[in-house]
């Protein structure tokens, strides 16, 4: 069956652009993080657009934002769509907004066609993707896969917060998250459209991804305590300096992802350090570096896990500072289903559009569904690889025939009972 094929490029990208608009406007870039004001507000400007598209919306326990497309055949199980909508400070107008803008055409599509589907479709903007000021990403694909625990809703930010707390100022009920919990029986499969965040794509000149594969990503926070001292009276080998611990550590962790060539093997990061007091004329007396490592092999991460905790163990003790590794998140690199990949690259084919297999180096939603159905993801190409910052950006026409894309994937799922 071909599919309805309507996606309004215009349409979709002015909402790209107004919905980019709702942000934090004294942060740089398109800076939209989860818990903000700018996100609440967006929240209600996309459930405006799941009501205009004839979604029945609603919003669970935890704060994913649902919209609902009820199937021709009764006692069907559910294909759902989307991705994120959160981003982070100083990112770009495209990543997680491609897939929930365009989760919501495909619904507007569908509905506008007259030609439902038999199985329901659930529209996702699943809650704040990005890592937040408590270190955990993917909060809303966490709950509805049982996988936010208590210990994750028990961590504190800087101020003292709980995200328990975050939560429910957010408006959400922390009390009942096993109420988001969706049941996996009732699941034919998760599809999300994405922006690649890498080159590949561009490089090849090919339009459309079927990602492989999703990155496994371990995060790690290590406090490093010193003691604060005068920076002038203080001899240096008498010193225990929390920053330069840090700072140590942030090339040991560079050096530990290099020593296997190519992004391909993995990558280490520390993406933010803080410190006290942080005045030019005192030794630092502590200091916190956020580490992520990221590798599409299981087998690397444990590796490099254990070198850091064995690298901060040597050189806090010859600098004789006290130095605490907390593992905040976990997550093991997930293979998307291989009949899925099967359906996306036949339905792109059908569309007389030219794909290619790409594995994803960048966490997703999909990583956490994956426990629950069948998932694939389908990515549409980043100009010169850039994400993460202001300039993100893919064309227009590239974006409608991502969502052109995975309406067909939708229309081909609707077809199967299983994968
Ligand atoms: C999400 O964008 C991630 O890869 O961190
Ligand atoms: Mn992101
Ligand atoms: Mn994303």
């Amino acid at each position: 069956m071909s599919s309805p094929s309507s996606v309004d490029q215009d349409r979709l990208f002015s909402r790209l652009v107004e919905l980019a608009e709702i942000r934090e406007t004294d942060c740089p870039g398109w800076t939209r993080r989860s818990f903000s004001d700018a996100y609440r507000r967006s929240r209600g400007w996309t459930a405006e657009l799941m009501e205009r598209a004839g979604l029945d919306v609603r919003t669970d326990p935890v704060g994913n934002l649902l919209g609902a497309l009820p199937g021709s055949e009764p006692g069907l199980s559910q294909i759902v769509v989307g991705s994120h909508s959160d981003t982070v400070l100083g990112g770009g107008r495209f990543d997680g907004m491609v897939g929930v803008v365009g989760a919501v055409e495909v619904a507007r599509v569908l509905q506008a066609s007259g030609r439902p589907l038999r199985h329901p479709l659930l529209v996702a903007d699943f809650l704040g993707e990005e890592p937040n000021r408590f270190g955990i990403s993917c909060l809303g694909s966490r709950a509805v896969s049982g996988q936010l625990s208590q210990a994750h809703l028990g961590l504190r930010d800087q101020q003292g917060e709980s995200l328990a707390e975050a939560l429910s100022a957010f408006g959400s009920d922390p009390d009942r998250i096993q109420g988001s919990l969706w049941p996996s029986d009732r699941l034919l499969g998760y599809l999300e459209l994405h922006v690649e965040q890498g080159a590949r794509l561009e490089r090849a000149g090919v339009p459309l991804g079927i990602v492989t594969a999703i990155t496994g990503i371990h995060r790690a926070v290590v406090t490093f305590t010193g003691r604060p001292d005068h920076a002038g009276t203080v001899a240096m080998a008498e010193r225990r300096d929390a920053l330069a611990a840090a700072a140590e550590m942030v090339l040991a962790v560079e050096r530990m992802a290099r020593q296997t060539s190519g992004q391909d093997a993995g990558v280490g990061t520390v993406g933010r350090l803080e410190l006290t007091p942080g005045v030019a004329n005192v030794v630092a007396g502590w200091a916190r570096g956020w580490v992520e490592l990221r590798s599409p092999d299981a087998s690397w991460l444990a590796g490099r896990r254990r070198s850091l905790e064995e690298e901060v163990v040597e050189l806090a003790a010859r600098r004789g500072v006290e130095a605490v590794v907390e593992w905040v998140s976990s997550e093991s690199p997930v293979a998307c289903h291989a009949g899925m990949r099967r359906l996306i690259a036949e339905a792109i084919r059908d569309l007389g559009v030219r794909s290619m297999e790409v594995p994803s180096a960048a966490g997703h939603d999909a990583a956490h569904l994956s426990r629950l159905c069948p998932v694939g993801m389908i990515f549409i190409p980043s100009r010169q690889g850039r994400s993460h910052c202001p300039e993100e950006w893919t064309e227009p026409g590239q974006v409608a025939r991502g969502v052109e894309a995975l309406l067909a994937s939708v229309v081909a799922l609707d077809q199967v009972s299983s994968l």
